[in-house]
Parts: structure tokens; sequence; C-alpha cells
């Protein structure tokens, strides 16, 4: 699919030959000279279209209009919510009619939340998964653009916009595909894809470097598997060497089935997305070799199954993390901080200025926040408040969590420094509280996925969050640096 951004100009947008022109109208609507307002004009007067948000008009073959379907589309008041209901109703409207050339129009110009808003509901209304079906048909959307009155922010916006929805699909593409097409070696090479754009570069370690390095934790998780697991690092360099780089680690359980703590065969298929972390990171990275903004980034993927056999780790198990730190293994199907632990230690030989890693780490968490939001914790106030806004600026958005000492009394064991579990209260906290004692010095945070990164039932499939707020977060650094 791709982008345009096009200065508004009505009377060429009629004489267009388009699938589709959908016309955001907003309740400041005023008519001109031009077939194209006078429609709409029409359309209010005779009471067809009135000023209900999120209400759509689909007319086919106006008179004067090139283009095969206008869609009037009301927005109201304009804000996100309006104008996320009337682009999802309005695509909804021509599905059908598989659309390939698609104007989507401004009549005034749209904020940069207006901009991310309709590119991305657009993308997402349109984005059909394709790899594992036989007969699929991709989706048929090839030509989109944004008419509207451009200046430097629009056009900022639009470019922010679009290198977003590139990297949120990666991250679908990844997080949906199953399990045995998404094993460690092929997230390593998606990660190794990613190295042949500008200014990315990947390494990737397998079973006998991590064992050297002494990532116990992570090779526990991973022993009870035959796919070897891999450790990726992947570097963006926009920025001179001496800039401390901000490290991202991403969680990449390929399939979690639980070990040995089996977990229950409902819906045991969805840990098929527990790699929603690691894609998010993916697709980080693309979205960044697209912008080329001035600052350094270091994505690390701890990659391998969580499964049973002779050789996985039991419940009761001692391992020795790289940290120097022994974990008692309560709970095999707590594995994802046991990854995670060993991928933060490994992040300080970069002296990162900051340090965040993202997880669909606990059942907990989705009690907690649901869908909505995903789980937030963090040590520092500058980058917890960084965050939170980019979290807004890319309807991406997470929450506040805390991390009270006295929440990790549970992880006290006498048979090791830490036990990886505790009771199930406040379980996304006690994750965190684990991962804060290999988190380092530096400012950190947490990002709790487990809710939001996939959605279940009948539009099961993966989301691509929080790559939408991972972007901004990085790219608010990178204006701060200027
Ligand atoms: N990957 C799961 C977390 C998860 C569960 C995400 C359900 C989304 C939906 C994680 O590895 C896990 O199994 N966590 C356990 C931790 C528990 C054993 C302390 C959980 O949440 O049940
Ligand atoms: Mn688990
Ligand atoms: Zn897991």
């Amino acid at each position: 699919m791709n982008f345009h951004l096009k200065p508004l100009n009505l009377r060429t947008l009629a004489t267009e030959k388009l699938d589709v022109l959908v016309v955001i109208v907003d309740a400041t609507f005023k008519s001109a000279q031009d077939t194209l307002t006078r429609c709409v004009a029409k359309a209010t007067q005779a009471g067809d279209f009135q000023g209900k948000s999120g209400q759509i008009l689909d007319i086919y073959r106006p008179d004067g209009i090139v283009a095969s379907h206008l869609v009037l589309a009301q927005v109201g008041a304009g804000g996100v919510a309006d104008v996320k209901k009337a682009v999802t109703a309005a695509f909804a409207s021509i599905k059908a009619s598989k659309p390939q050339r698609l104007t989507l129009c401004f009549l005034q110009k749209p904020s940069a939340l207006t901009v991310r808003v309709a590119l991305t509901t657009l993308a997402d209304a349109s984005y059909v998964y394709t790899t594992t079906k036989s007969k699929a048909e991709d989706r048929s959307l090839r030509d989109v653009a944004l008419a509207c009155p451009v200046d430097k922010d629009v056009r900022a916006a639009f470019d922010r916009a679009v290198a977003a929805v590139m990297g949120i699909e990666l991250a679908k593409e990844w997080g949906n595909r199953p399990a045995n097409h998404a094993t460690p070696t092929h997230i390593a090479q998606a990660a190794r894809a990613l190295a042949k754009l500008p200014h990315v570069k990947c390494q990737v370690l397998g079973p006998k470097e991590v064992a050297k390095l002494g990532m116990g934790a992570f090779q526990a998780v991973a022993q009870g598997a035959d796919q070897p697991l891999r450790f990726i690092v992947l570097r963006y360099e926009g920025a001179p060497k001496a800039s401390g780089p901000i490290v991202l680690v991403g969680k990449g359980i390929t399939f979690d089935s639980g070990g040995i703590s089996i977990k229950p065969a409902a819906e045991m298929d969805e840990m098929k997305f527990d790699m929603c972390g690691a894609a998010s990171v993916l697709g980080v990275f693309k979205a960044l070799a697209q912008l080329q903004p001035e600052i350094n980034v270091v994505g690390l993927i701890p990659s391998c199954e969580n499964l049973l056999s002779g050789r996985s780790v039991k419940p009761g198990d001692v391992v020795t993390s790289m940290s120097g730190q022994t974990i008692e293994v309560l709970n095999t199907d707590a594995e994802g901080r046991l990854v995670l632990c060993d991928a933060l230690t490994y992040a300080q030989r970069f002296k990162p200025r900051a340090l965040l890693d993202v997880a669909t780490l606990t059942g907990a968490c989705v009690i907690a926040l649901g869908g909505v939001r995903s789980g937030f914790f963090c040590t520092d106030e500058a980058m917890s408040a960084a965050l939170l806004q980019a979290g807004e600026s890319a309807q991406d958005p997470c929450w506040p969590m805390p991390l009270d000492d006295d929440y990790a009394e549970g992880l006290k064991t006498s048979f090791a420094d830490v036990a990886n579990v505790a009771g199930r209260a406040g379980g996304a906290i006690l994750a965190a509280k684990f991962l804060q004692r290999f988190a380092g010095k530096q400012p950190w945070a947490h990002l709790d996925i487990a809710g939001t990164a996939w959605k279940s039932g009948t539009a099961k499939g993966a989301t691509g969050r929080p790559v939408g707020l991972l972007l901004d977060y990085l790219l608010s650094v990178a204006a701060y640096n200027e």
C-alpha cells in the first residue's frame, strides 16, 4: 500500500480516476462553488446527511465526479474518536467493492493527531493476513492519498503516520504468524532482513554464544524445546557514537505452552502471540529506518519456545542468571521474566541512557487494564512523562502502575536469591518487581502488553501495539536532542 500527500484542490479531486473519494465533513462545513462541496451541501440540505458524528453517506457515481464512490463521512466536532469512527464506517461501506485507489480528503488543515488516526485507522480496517492461507486475497487497496491543506506540520505528521503504519504492519505480520511459521530462527531472519535498511545492523547469537555469556535464565526456558534459541541484537545508528542509545527489549517467546506448569488447552493457540513484544521491536526498527531520526537505538530480542520435554526446566529448579543472581523457578509458566532478565543484564554493555522492555508478560495485566491501555511501570519521572505522552500522541495509550518495594516481599525464597513467582495478587506488579532487580541504574521502563498486543474472539489478530507508542517516544527523545 502506497501513501501520498496531496495539497487540496477540490476541482482536480472531482476529476481524478479513483475508486473511492472519502470526504471528511465536520461541524464547520461550508459549501463553496465546486461540484464536490455542492454535493455535500445538497445531501445536508435534503436531510440525508446530518451532523451526527460517525454518519456516512455512500453515493455511487455522483454527477460531475469521476470517482466511482463518493463517501461523505461526518466527524462532528472532529475529535480523534470521531475521525476513527467515521473512517472505519466509510471503509466498511465500500470494502466489498474491493477498492484499489482511495483518496481521503480533509477540507480544513488536519491536526497531527487527526492525520495519525485517519491513516492508522484506514490501514487497520483494510489489513488482511495472508501468509498461511493457500488462496488468500491480499488487501485490495494499493494507493491511498491524503488530500488536505498542506504545510510542514501536516507533512511531518503524514511521514510519521506512514512510518508508524509500516512498523505496525510488520509487527502484526510476525505476531499473527503461527508458531511453526515464526520460530526463533524465523524471527532472527526477519531481523536480519531489517539490517538491509539504511543505518540498521543486526547480530544474531545462538545457543553456544548465549551459554558463554552465562544467560542461565534464558537457557532454562529454551532447554525444553527442539527449536534452538536466538538472541537478536538490532542497532539503529542515527546519531554519533558518543550519544548513548535507548535500548528496547522485546519478549520473543514464539510459543508459550507454560512448560511443565502447563497451561489449560482452551485458547492455548493464542500463546503464539507471546512474541508480540519482539514483533513490536522489529516494527519500530522498520519505522526508524524510514524516518532516519538522529538517535541511537538498540533492540534486543531473546527468542525461544516454552515447551515440555524430558529436558524442560522443572518447578523448583534453581538457575543462575547472567547477572549472577540465582532464581528459583517455582512456575515454568512465568518464563517471560526469565528470558527478559538476562536481556536486561546484557543491555548494560551499551551504557543505555534509558532501557525499556516490552512483553506480553502477565494475564494479571489483562485483568487489571483489559485491552485498552498497556500496563506501564517506570523508575524515572522524565521518562515516564515522555512515554505517557507518546501513548497519547500515538493513540496507543498506557497506564502507570506502582513499583513499591513492598510488592516484592513474596519473591523471597530460602533456596535462591529470588523466586520467579509469588501469589496471584498484584501479578503484573510482581512481574515488574522481578524485572526491576535486573534493570540497572539508568532510567528503566516496562510495558506489559498482554492485554493490548492482540485481540481474541472473532477479530482474533495482532494489533501491532505498542509500535506507535515506542516510535513517538523515540522521536520525542530525538527532538529533545536537537
Ligand atoms: N505469556 C503469558 C502471559 C499471558 C497470559 C498473556 C494470558 C496474555 C494472556 C506469561 O508467560 C504467563 O504465562 N504468565 C503467567 C504468570 C504466572 C505463572 C505468575 C500468568 O499470567 O498466568
Ligand atoms: Mn508463560
Ligand atoms: Zn509467556
